[in-house]
């Protein structure tokens, strides 16, 4: 008995395999259904646009893994729909994670990551307001230069979550970064096969970016606790722009990073890690760059000029506009105290002639500085005595007797 193979056959499974083992899905069952959906549904149009000569002949050919909404630009800015038809998008989706990217090492001088096609989802102008609203305090952002801005812009895409859902799973390979919008996250991490929760976002900051920095799997678990929006980036546009900063900025902050006595305890590699998260900040003549009394969100080492760190205890204080506790010069540090205490700012900062500041977010201070911690609660001792010798009594306003 001859079993007649049916036309076209072999052909869409070659194809299909090749996407495969292309893209290295998890799921290989979810996969299918939408490589083959999405298969019909280029057929279908073809098909309503007149154009369906032979298309049985060419399974596979259209199936890319392109978001719907997505368009991506060559670079040399060429729209040509041929082209299109040919290109396999660089993304990782929702469903395909890659297989292993640990291997993948990143060198900032590779003018070939400049050459990857650009990744465009468009936006409406409201869309791009609460973007670049949700973007205006994200510190990994804040030494791009206006251009490198505009391009992660473009290729952020929003991401509506319900409560309960699973964003990033510990262990995962890395997709997307993510940016809040609006919405509470919990942090999970696993310990010893146990997860337990170690901190949660509410309504602002970022996650998911270490294992796009560092080639690592997911360092925890994040889940969301409300219904919520998210703006993401995809890895490669991360790697292409944000790494490729930080690879800038380690050439350039290296050797301030290395004499700073606060950070001896950490290994150069940690030290580098700390580099990565740090952006620097300008401030002008009597600026005032923390404030007593605020909520506290920020550590910040002086690059240089001088910062006054200002106290108000007493209605003559507020008068006077605060009691000089403090002058910070280049490499000293401030604005640990309410973060390691989980108060409020005890002082004000105010920049004293033209200042830069590195700026270090809570999350990366809380995860990066554990072992500067010994020191920095020394200096916080030495501060209550700073303050009993002041005010005659500590930082809490209790008195010296109590
Ligand atoms: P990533 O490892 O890519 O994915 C999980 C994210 O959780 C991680 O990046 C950080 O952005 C975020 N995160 C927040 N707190 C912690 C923490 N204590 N340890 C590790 N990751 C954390």
């Amino acid at each position: 008995m001859s079993i007649e193979i049916p036309e076209g056959l072999t052909e869409l499974l070659q194809s299909f395999t090749v996407e495969v083992l292309r893209n290295q899905p998890r799921d290989l069952l979810e996969f299918a259904l939408h490589y083959f959906t999405q298969l019909r549904e280029r057929e279908s149009k073809e098909a309503a646009l007149g154009n369906d000569q032979n298309s049985a002949n060419r399974p596979g050919k259209a199936v890319n893994f392109a978001e719907e909404a997505m368009q991506i630009d060559s670079e040399n800015g060429e729209d040509d729909e041929d082209d299109d038809e040919e290109f396999v998008a660089p993304v990782i989706n929702r469903f395909i994670r890659r297989a292993s990217v640990c291997a993948e090492a990143f060198n900032p001088d590779d003018e070939e990551e400049d050459k990857e096609p650009r990744i465009t989802h468009p936006k409406s102008d409201e869309q791009r307001r609460r973007l670049q609203e949700a973007c205006r305090d994200i510190l990994l952002f804040k030494n791009l230069d206006p251009e490198q801005m505009s391009q992660v812009l473009d290729a952020m895409f929003e991401k509506l979550v319900e409560a309960g859902e699973h964003i990033i799973d510990q262990d995962d390979d890395g997709d997307n970064f993510y940016v809040i919008e609006r919405g509470t996250f919990d942090i999970l991490l696993k310990v010893d096969g146990v997860q337990h929760s170690v901190g949660s976002y509410d309504n602002r900051g970022s996650f998911g970016e270490l294992a796009l920095m560092y080639n690592t799997p997911r360092a925890a678990t994040i889940v969301a606790l409300s219904p919520g929006a998210l703006w993401c980036l995809d890895r490669l546009t991360f790697r292409r722009i944000i790494v490729k900063n930080n690879a800038k900025k380690r050439k350039l902050y290296e050797a301030f990073i290395e004499t700073l006595p606060l950070l001896t305890s950490l290994e150069p590699s940690e030290r580098m890690k700390v580099v990565d998260v740090l952006s620097s900040k300008a401030y002008h003549d009597g600026e005032q760059i923390i404030a007593q009394g605020d909520l506290a969100n920020c550590f910040y080492i002086v690059e240089s000029g001088q910062v006054r760190i200002t106290m108000k205890r007493s209605k003559k204080d507020q008068e006077n506009g605060g009691v000089e506790i403090a002058l910070c010069t280049r490499g000293q540090y401030f604005g640990e105290l309410a973060l390691v205490t989980n108060k409020p700012r005890a002082a004000s900062a105010y920049a004293v002639g033209d200042v830069k500041c590195l700026v270090m977010d809570i999350k990366a201070f809380e995860r990066l500085l554990g072992p500067c911690m010994d020191i920095m609660k020394r200096n916080i001792a030495d501060y209550e005595q700073q303050l009993v010798a002041l005010f005659g009594s500590n930082a809490d306003g209790e008195d010296e007797d109590a």
